[in-house]
């Protein structure tokens, strides 16, 4: 297969099939722009297993994403689609760089949740970014907008009546579209403890990948512990 990009988690790989891809997961783990790197075993295989069931899941209930199946330990057959040069990320709690933003605690739970654009662009720090300026770059359309807006906002509740069920808060997540060859904007990329805060229901434990980010213990015990509670 030859390899068309690496990324900092993923290896994306083109198929004999036209219009689909392999998405290999990595046990690189990364935070702070790559500034922190480390290899830690599992990571990829744990990640794939949440990825797959989260897909799975919101596939049954009608969002649109690029998951075929999950052919392996470490590959997942996609559909072929470029990526928006956006990271569309949610908030329903504060943390991570909103708290650190607005010199507000962590934990304050919001009445609505948040959306919000990122620009994916290593070199830039991925800057915060408005609706205007993401249509002003013509990185999308007003339509676009609108329909990863609310499609993101289902993709929420989804996430977080998902998450409950087994004790965790769905603090905030990020997530990538990308669009197919025939225009159709597809929820692409992971939904995993790397790119979501989940905390305990009852602890508020850390079962994400702040633990990495801020040396809190076992990556994988908090990963595996996710995958857990999902499986049963
Ligand atoms: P933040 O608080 O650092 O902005 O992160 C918000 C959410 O987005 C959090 O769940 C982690 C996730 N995220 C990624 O998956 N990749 C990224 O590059 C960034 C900045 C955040």
């Amino acid at each position: 297969m030859k390899k068309l990009y690496e990324g900092k988690a993923k290896e994306v790989f083109e198929t004999e099939v036209e219009n689909e891809y392999i998405i290999r997961y990595k046990d690189t783990a990364t935070a702070g722009n790559g500034e922190k790197k480390a290899e830690i075993d599992g990571k990829g295989e744990l990640n794939l297993k949440i990825t797959t069931i989260i897909f799975e899941m919101l596939q049954k209930a009608g969002i649109k994403t690029h998951y075929i199946e999950t052919l392996n330990a470490h590959d997942m057959k996609v559909k072929k689609v470029e990526i928006l040069p956006l990271e569309v990320i949610v908030r329903n709690i504060s943390a991570g760089s909103f708290a650190k933003r607005y010199g507000v605690e962590e934990g304050i739970v919001f009445e609505n949740p948040t959306f919000e654009l990122s620009y994916k662009n290593d070199e830039l720090g991925d800057p915060l970014m408005c609706e205007d300026h993401a249509i002003a770059l013509k990185l999308i359309t007003k339509d676009e907008y609108d329909y990863i807006r609310k499609e993101t906002l289902k993709i929420n509740e989804l996430l977080k009546e998902f998450f409950i069920k087994i004790n965790l808060k769905l603090v905030d997540f990020k997530i990538e579209f990308g669009k197919d060859s025939n225009g159709n904007i597809l929820l692409a990329d992971e939904i995993s403890p790397d790119t979501c805060r989940l905390w305990d229901k009852d602890t508020n434990a850390k079962l994400d990948k702040d633990i990495f980010r801020r040396d809190l213990g076992s990556l994988t015990e908090g990963y595996e512990e996710v995958l857990k509670r999902m499986q049963k």
